[in-house]
Order: structure tokens, then C-alpha cells, then sequence
């Protein structure tokens, strides 16, 4: 459990990273009482340092003794690492939270989207998970809807970015795109295909089912953040060319009959969405527009008239942010309301 205390001391555990540099930012905008922060990453990164408030901090790697004395640790370091050393930390005494799917799923684990399921953090046991990045998103949405109409059935396709990979996601983005404009033949070293230029169906490995495994953390994270097994959901994830924000196209059926004026309304007054909906003088959510901001935004709302309860919407949100660090620092400010 974390003690109440004026300033914490917070790791962030692969600090070099996309997401762990996001993190370092989100900490210091949004005034995290911050007493001391330490950055973990592998032993590549040995000597280098990071700005934060000011001062150079240098990359420390892990070892047994890595968290005692820290109250909190984001970690974003993959799933491996998340495995062997978020028990470690908590062992030690500091409260994790995790954005690798390494304990998302795990019955003693909460898996927290502030806006959607805050109470469920005073369950832990220590860890704390920071669900996908496209699940995010997704439930922000869904919830006031749920709350508004009762939802019977998702069906959602994304349009994922390529940092959501990874820092070397991006960087193999821009050299395929200076080769192609080159006319050389592109490097394929983190996809199994050209991004560049391409669309691929097709986000981490695929299951004996036919679906990804990302398509299934998009269903079983729902469920599990929205505490409803009824909800139906079927995925198709999607990677773009595009280095940050995901868009998602989403068919949402319901219980009783919402209008499409009725769900803006309801999405308005929800925490951490924009209805940016003004189709006809083409506004309406892009992932360079929304690059950069916090929250999710909302739009091409309109009836599905091909059931009797249909809405059809189009979301965006940036995943490094809302996606990740965000949802991470929100959770980690919430420990620090109930501390
Ligand atoms: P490093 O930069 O030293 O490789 P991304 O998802 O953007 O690729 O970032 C992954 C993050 O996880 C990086 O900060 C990376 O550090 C870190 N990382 C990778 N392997 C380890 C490890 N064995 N121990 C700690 N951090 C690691």
C-alpha cells in the first residue's frame, strides 16, 4: 500500500523507450509530486541521462535491490521484463503499474481506466495493470454509452500507429519511406512486411483461432475493465502508416435505442472525451490533429439502421498518451488521492 507523503519517489522502468520518454513528459505536466526519479532501462542505455525539471538523470539497469526506497514504478519495458521484475518491486514495497499485458488478465491484478473503473485500484495487491492501448481508448467511449443504453455487441476495427510497436517501429517507418521516395528497396526488420505506403492486418502474432492476440486483448480487456462478460465484441487490428495516434471505427449495438444526438450528449459529458462531429465542414477526428493531446476524440456519429439499436462511430486517440503514459500517471495520481 502507498503512504501518504508530500512527494514520491517514482521509477520509471524502460525510460528510453516510446512510451517510458512520454512518460518522463507526462509526470512533469502534469506536476506529479515527484521527490526523487529514478530511470531504468537495459544495459545499452548505460551512461546515457534524460532531462526532467531541469536535471540530467542517468539510466541506472535493474537488479534485486533496484526498488527499495520507491513508492511507485511505471513500468513499459515489455512483457518479459514486466514478468521477472514487477514482483520484485512490489515485493520491495513500491505499488506498480504495468503497461505490458504481462498481468492484465490475472484475477488478483486491477486493469484501470480511471474514467471507466477508478475503484478497482484499491483492490491491488501491488500491481497494477495499464490495459492495452487500443482498449483504452475504446472504453472511454463505450462507457457513458454502456451507462446510457446498455451495450449488446461491439464490433471495432483499428487503425493502429506504429509507435505503439515501439521507438524501432518508427524509426524503420521513416527509413522505408526515404527509400522508397529513393527508389531502393525497403528494409523489413520489425514487420513481417512493408509499412511504409501499406496497411497491415495483422498486430502481434496470430492464435490457432485466426485472430491476433491483440484483437483478443482488445475482447477480454473489456470485459474485464467494464466488469460486464455480457458485452459481445469482435476485433480487426489494423496497422498504419502513421507514427502517432489510433483511430478505430466502431458498430455498437444496444439495448434500447439511442440517437445519434442522444450519444453525443452522453459522450460530452463523459471525462476525457471531445465530440469533434461536424462532418459537414469535414471536421472530424485525425490522428494529426490529435497527436499530442489527452484526450479521446470523437466523431462521424450516426445511426446504424441496419439493426434496430445501431450506433456507428470514429475514434481517436493519441496511444503513446491516453494510450499508455497517461492512463499510467492518472492511475499513479489516483493511488496518491487514496494514499
Ligand atoms: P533500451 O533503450 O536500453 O533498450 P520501446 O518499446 O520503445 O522499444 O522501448 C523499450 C524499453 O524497454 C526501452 O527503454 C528499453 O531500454 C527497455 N528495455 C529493454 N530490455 C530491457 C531490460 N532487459 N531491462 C530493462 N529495460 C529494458
Amino acid at each position: 500500500m502507498l503512504k501518504k507523503k508530500d512527494n514520491y519517489i517514482v521509477a520509471i522502468v524502460g525510460a528510453t523507450g516510446a512510451v517510458g520518454n512520454e512518460m518522463i513528459e507526462t509526470l512533469d505536466q502534469r506536476d506529479f509530486p515527484v521527490e526523487k526519479l529514478r530511470l531504468f532501462a537495459s544495459e545499452r542505455s548505460l551512461g546515457k541521462t534524460l532531462p526532467f525539471r531541469g536535471s540530467e538523470i542517468p539510466v541506472e539497469t535493474i537488479d534485486e535491490n533496484s526498488f527499495k526506497g520507491i513508492d511507485i514504478a511505471l513500468f513499459s519495458a515489455g512483457g518479459d521484463r514486466s514478468k521477472k521484475w514487477a514482483p520484485v518491486a512490489a515485493k520491495s514495497g513500491c505499488v506498480v503499474v504495468d503497461n505490458s499485458s504481462a498481468w492484465r488478465m490475472d484475477p488478483e491484478v486491477p486493469l484501470v481506466v480511471p474514467e471507466v473503473n477508478p475503484e478497482d485500484i484499491k483492490k491491488h495487491k501491488g500491481i497494477i495493470a495499464n490495459p492495452n492501448c487500443s482498449t483504452i481508448q475504446m472504453v472511454v467511449v463505450l462507457k457513458p454509452i454502456h451507462d446510457a443504453a446498455k451495450i449488446k455487441r461491439v464490433v471495432v476495427t483499428t487503425f493502429q500507429s506504429v509507435s505503439g510497436t515501439g521507438k524501432k517501429a518508427m524509426d524503420e517507418l521513416v527509413e522505408q519511406t526515404k527509400d522508397i521516395l529513393n527508389f531502393k528497396e525497403p528494409r523489413c526488420e520489425v514487420y513481417p512486411h512493408q509499412i511504409a505506403f501499406n496497411v497491415l492486418p495483422h498486430i502481434d502474432e496470430f492464435l490457432e483461432s485466426g485472430y491476433t492476440r491483440e484483437e483478443m486483448k482488445m475482447v477480454n480487456e473489456t470485459k474485464k475493465i467494464m466488469g460486464d462478460d455480457s458485452i459481445k465484441i469482435t476485433a480487426t487490428t489494423v496497422r498504419v502508416p502513421v507514427f502517432r495516434c489510433h483511430s478505430e471505427s466502431l458498430n455498437i449495438e444496444t439495448e434500447k435505442k439511442i440517437s445519434p444526438n442522444e450519444t453525443r450528449a452522453a459522450l460530452a459529458a463523459a471525462p476525457g472525451i471531445v465530440v469533434f462531429d461536424a462532418p459537414d465542414k469535414n471536421v472530424y477526428p485525425l490522428p494529426v490533429d490529435v497527436a499530442g493531446k489527452d484526450d479521446t476524440y470523437v466523431g462521424r456519429v450516426r445511426e446504424d439502421d441496419s439493426v434496430e439499436c445501431g450506433i456507428n462511430l470514429w475514434i481517436v486517440a493519441d496511444n503513446l498518451r491516453k494510450g499508455a503514459a497517461l492512463n499510467a500517471v492518472q492511475i499513479a495520481e489516483k493511488l496518491v488521492e487514496g494514499a
